[in-house]
């Protein structure tokens, strides 16, 4: 029957400091054949291991929350559709709090440092001017970023060099176009290792969200070039 499927799921399970090493448990859950990999997860949690630990919040693809690695490859559990075998893994290179939640206290601090950081208006300034339409679409479209991660999961210049990865080089790329910017980010791009991307636009390809980080990083290195000339 084709609106009803069986998966067979192996799910990589680990307390730091309560386990001696990560072990995969196998599940059997069988459900509608559109089933969603948080499906699956949720169904196990409920049934056969409640000390699975995973997390979840929209069910919608807008938080970014849920995202695992599924068969090797990062992606939002709750969007993700099954297939009759999958390893699910938490995100790497992060690390695990347990089984499929990962730290995420750097992300936050590495965001948080890329935020603005304006100068109240003094008293009696004049009012900003209303941004041009254009670059309203376009910043607005960057900063639909989920912050799920999967992009740096799946950059391999993430996982051999020094480079903090493409999520955090499209909001460099954001800010860097955003009229209120009150840094210089293509220095903090090159400090963060733009010049360590291989350009293989994985990010761009796995990005839930349809953004380009890999544009972005194209974009940054040319303004890169553009003002080492302009200072030569
Ligand atoms: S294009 Fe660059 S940032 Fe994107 S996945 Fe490839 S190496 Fe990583
Ligand atoms: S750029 Fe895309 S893949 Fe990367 S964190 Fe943002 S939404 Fe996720
Ligand atoms: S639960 Fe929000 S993106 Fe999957």
């Amino acid at each position: 029957m084709n609106d009803e499927m069986t998966v067979e799921a192996e799910i990589r399970r680990y307390s730091p400091g309560e386990d001696a090493g990560p072990r995969y448990e196998r599940y059997v859950v069988t459900g509608a054949g559109n089933m969603r990999v948080l499906d699956v997860i949720r169904r196990i949690y409920a049934t056969s291991a409640g000390d699975l630990a995973f997390q979840f919040a929209c069910r919608i693809g807008r938080c970014g929350t849920c995202a695992v690695k599924v068969n090797g490859v990062p992606v939002l559990a709750c969007q993700e559709r099954c297939v009759p075998r999958m390893r699910i893994e938490p995100l790497t290179p992060f690390p695990v709090i347990r089984d499929l939640v990962i730290d995420r206290t750097e992300i936050e601090e590495r965001y948080a440092r890329l935020a603005l950081t304006p100068a109240p208006p003094a008293a009696g300034a004049a009012q900003p001017l209303p941004m041009d339409p254009g670059l309203a679409e376009r910043i607005g479209h960057l900063d639909s970023c989920l912050a799920c991660m999967i992009c740096v999961s799946a950059c391999p210049a993430v996982a051999e060099r020094p480079f903090d990865g493409p999520a955090f080089m499209l909001k460099l790329g954001y800010m860097h176009k955003h009229p209120a910017n009150d840094q210089d980010r293509v220095d903090s791009a090159m400090e963060s290792g733009l010049l360590e991307c291989f350009g293989c636009d994985v990010c761009t390809q796995l990005c839930p969200a349809d953004l380009s980080p890999a544009q972005e990083i194209r974009e940054l290195r040319r303004d890169a070039v553009l003002g080492a000339r302009s200072r030569s």
